[in-house]
């Protein structure tokens, strides 16, 4: 177990927490990176012998260390924008492993990503292949393309995070496909290289999924009968992980009925994680500032709040929340709300668990490696949290706290 009670304190592998707290402040997110590595095995094992690219999704954490970390494991990256592209370059990645997703891409994003030479963009629509065609050909080069289709499968999750229904915003549509396949075909600027989707993210069953690849199959076979042969197919991402009770299926029962699909086939398959990689290798370590007892609730305030892990506040998602000591002494047993300064009644992390509290004890918000950092905002002037990576015993600074000057460097008094 990463996080686990040694001698009835919370630690992350063998570095205690209130060690942490003490030498990194609060709030603070920790890693493990024996966690991100072990997460990382799994698809690498799943996917073993067969033609295949773990492409990691940045925007779930893009902390420097951690892309630097994947990228020594030798993953590939799916990215969202040019400052994505710009971190994994930075972190010593591989632009010939990075896929570019996004239903927006500008003009100079889309000539930063064909100078650096990565595999593929994934377009979304014909005005983007329009784009992309005429980039190309200004460099002179052709562009590896692959559209995003639609499979129109139920991921059966959030409504926010789900993607892959007909009135979703991303993605061409499945009926449509082939014409826009044969019109890419033809351009100047485009070599077609692949075909992806991404039905949703947090999916607990593999039944969508594998759905999802056989009707991408199904299209490439179209393609290919039609003269189009393609390279690589990307399924996405979005396994899901526990953050309660759900019990998601195991990564290889998604990975083993996608290879099941794709049996016998040459392309490539390309799958692009983000949670399940990082979300359980992280928490959120925060002290309690106050115990507000009211009049039909009670509160903890922390010194951590929607800005800093928002999760809670945008999809009402729960995270599990953990003492740091297991026996606080001199704390008051009882049902609290856990909720940050911020002035906003939606500033929550978690809302009435059960506690044993103390003002200046600490508390882990778990399962917080994925969607938390990268979604913090300075709201309410707020410096974002320092980051740490642990590896055994040792703590390492990944991310300084934000200074306050920082937050207002950039902006100007008029005259
Ligand atoms: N590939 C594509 C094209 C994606 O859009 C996403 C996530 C992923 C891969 C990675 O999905 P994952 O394996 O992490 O589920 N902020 C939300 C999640 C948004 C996911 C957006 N797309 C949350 O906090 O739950």
């Amino acid at each position: 177990m990463a996080f686990a009670y040694q001698a009835g304190v919370l630690c992350a592998e063998q570095a205690s927490l209130e060690d942490i707290a003490r030498s990194f402040g609060t709030p603070c997110y920790v890693y493990s990176r024996a966690v991100i590595e072990e997460n990382c095995g799994r698809f690498a094992r799943a996917l073993a012998g067969r033609p295949a690219l773990i492409a990691y999704s940045v925007k779930a954490n893009s902390n420097l260390a951690i892309l630097a970390l994947m990228a020594r494991l030798g993953t590939g990256f799916d990215i969202v924008s040019g400052g994505e592209l710009a971190r994994v370059l930075a972190a010593g990645g591989d632009a010939r492993k990075v896929v570019f997703s996004g239903i927006g891409k500008g003009e100079a994003e889309i000539e930063q990503a064909l100078r650096a030479g990565i595999l593929c963009l994934n377009l979304e629509s014909e005005a983007e292949l329009e784009r992309v065609d005429a980039v190309a050909t200004r460099l002179g080069l052709r562009a590896p393309i692959a559209f995003r289709v639609n499979p129109d499968v139920d991921a059966k999750t959030h409504p926010y995070i789900s993607t892959g229904l007909k009135d979703s915003k991303f993605g061409i549509a499945y009926a449509d496909a082939e014409r826009i396949y044969r019109e890419a075909a033809g351009r100047r600027g485009i070599r077609v290289a692949g075909i992806g989707c991404h039905i949703g993210s947090q999916l607990t069953s593999a039944a969508p999924f594998i759905d999802a690849a056989a009707r991408i199959l199904a299209l490439t076979e179209r393609l290919q009968r039609g003269g189009i042969t393609l390279s690589h197919i990307d399924l996405g991402g979005g396994f899901g992980i526990r953050y309660k009770d759900e019990s998601p299926a195991p990564v290889a029962e998604f990975l083993d009925g996608a290879l099941g699909v794709l049996a016998g086939r040459k392309e490539t398959l390309i799958v692009d994680p983000g949670r399940s990689i990082v979300g359980d290798a992280g928490l959120l370590l925060t002290r309690i500032e106050y115990v507000k007892p009211g009049e039909t609730k009670n509160f903890v305030i922390v010194d951590a709040a929607m800005n800093d892990l928002i999760r809670p506040a945008l999809y009402d998602a729960w995270h599990e929340i953990k003492p740091v000591r297991e026996a606080e002494s001199g704390a008051a047993a009882g049902v609290y709300d856990v909720v940050g300064p911020v002035c906003e009644s939606a500033d929550f992390l978690a809302r009435e668990r059960r506690l044993a509290v103390r003002p200046g004890g600490l508390l882990a918000v778990m399962s917080a490696g994925a969607y938390c950092m990268v979604m913090s905002s300075n709201y309410n002037t707020r410096p974002r949290p320092a980051e740490v990576m642990v590896s055994g015993a040792s703590a390492s600074l990944i991310r300084e706290r934000e200074t306050v000057n920082q937050l207002f460097a950039a902006e100007r008094i008029l005259p």
